[in-house]
């Protein structure tokens, strides 16, 4: 057997056992998050608002992550779900608007505006495999209310350029930062570059609570409307009592305030979070860094290393035969994780990231059975064809592309396994 075979031709494999699988935050888990869960349990006091002994975790850790991300206020919520429902309520969206989205996402993105009964409009993306700018002009209608701007597998999508387009055509961003929390650029956070921010703190998420959210935004106006929305549709004064008289704040709540528990958890993982990123980003361009000798590779487009949360890395091939064949033999040499977890994947297996892949999306699923809200009186004239082919150089860039997600807890041997299998696969396919 020749040293170099490949695996997937009968050569040895890079390495036997599997890639770890790791969910970021949960792995730097220790006796610091179970004593704060517990202190929480202890004074059984779990409401945010009152109780028999208030610990006020919702509140401190609001102050905290606002302070981290760099705006004058953030809402618990959650789940990064409910973030999206309580900011696009905040911002007024409704029946007879479109919301720009991008053609990479998460479905969450996608039923937040359906469920607001407003028509997602799906704009292409550019190798930055967030929304391209002159794709997002190209969408804008009389129609068009805002732009959801998603830094997506744990970079920063162009906000600078996106900030630009809403300000000219006086629409909203609304960023969604939940792939990417902790991200920057040029030293800016993500979610202030937007009206308004949201983050998810889901189990896969750089930190996590096991589900929980949060709502960022600079306007102390939309803070109360997310606030009354997130709630039981009013605003709350610095006493915790509902505000009735103001009828910009009369609004219908949607339940996902946050609890005690889980906040008292965040914010113990709130001060691990740049530890984690450090460790992701070490480890990604490490192999970055290995793989810019190989000319046929097309590394993803990162506006600024030092502001990449490095959870996941992209690359791209010439076509989508080289890719899934380079993914096949990357897998055989056992550059994967354990069948459960996130893995190597060409991202046309990415599911429900893809528009396409969204059954209800593609055909208009309604929410009450009757059509809504794609058959609306106001969304008249608004459908959308959002089958595959819709947005061209994301369709070609998913089925070029391979996604391999980088744990924080990847050792130097494990990088050199990744690294190996590249230098070993990449010159047979790309010769
Ligand atoms: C980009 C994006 N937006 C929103 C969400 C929704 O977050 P959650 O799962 O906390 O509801 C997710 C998470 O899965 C996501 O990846």
């Amino acid at each position: 057997m020749k040293e170099n075979e490949l695996a997937i031709n009968g050569g040895k494999p890079v390495r036997k056992t599997p890639l770890p699988l790791e969910f970021p935050g949960v792995h730097h888990m220790d006796s610091k998050e179970v004593q704060a869960a517990v202190k929480v349990l202890k004074s059984r006091s779990l409401y945010r608002y009152y109780g028999v002994k208030l610990q006020k975790e919702v509140e401190k850790l609001e102050a905290e992550f606002a302070e981290r991300v760099g705006t004058k206020y953030a809402l618990g919520v959650t789940s990064g779900t409910g973030a999206l429902h309580t900011a696009l309520s905040a911002l007024g969206v409704g029946p007879g608007q479109e919301v720009i989205v991008p053609a990479y996402m998460w479905v969450s993105v996608l039923a937040a505006v359906v469920n607001l009964d407003a028509i997602p409009v799906v704009a292409d993306i550019d190798e930055t495999f967030c929304l391209h700018p002159a794709a997002v002009e190209k969408c804008i209608t009389p129609k068009t209310r805002g732009i959801i701007l998603v830094h997506m597998s744990g970079a920063p999508g162009d906000a600078k350029a996106i900030q630009k387009i809403a300000r000219a055509h006086k629409l909203f961003l609304l960023e969604d930062c939940a792939q990417c929390n902790g991200g920057s650029i040029h030293g800016k956070k993500v979610g202030t570059f937007g009206d308004m921010g949201i983050f998810s703190l889901q189990m896969n998420k750089n930190m996590t609570t096991g589900e929980g959210g949060c709502v960022v935004t600079n306007d102390f106006e939309l803070y109360q409307r997310a606030s009354a929305s997130h709630d039981l549709g009013y605003a709350r004064d610095e006493n915790g009592r509902l505000i009735f008289d103001n009828p910009n704040l009369r609004m219908w709540g949607r339940g996902y305030r946050l609890d005690e528990m889980r906040a008292a958890v965040a914010r113990v993982q709130l001060k691990k979070l740049p530890r984690i990123i450090k460790a992701m980003q070490h480890s990604k361009y490490r192999i970055r860094k290995a793989l810019e000798k190989f000319p046929g590779v097309q590394l993803r487009k990162i506006q600024d290393p030092a502001g990449d949360t490095g959870c996941f890395l992209i690359t791209t091939y010439p076509d989508a035969e080289t890719a899934r064949k380079v993914n096949t033999a990357l897998r055989a040499e056992g550059i994967v994780t354990s069948p459960q977890g996130v893995s190597n994947v060409v991202l046309t297996d990415w599911g429900l990231h893809l528009y396409y892949n969204n059954a209800s999306l593609v055909n208009h699923a309604s929410v009450d059975g009757h059509g809504s809200p794609w058959t609306l009186a106001e969304n008249a004239g608004l459908e959308q064809d959002y089958h595959k082919g819709a947005c061209p150089t994301a369709d070609s860039l998913f089925e070029r592309s391979i996604l391999i997600p980088i744990p924080s807890c990847l050792k130097k041997n494990d990088e050199d396994d990744i690294i190996r299998a590249f230098g070993k696969v990449l010159p047979v396919y790309l010769p």
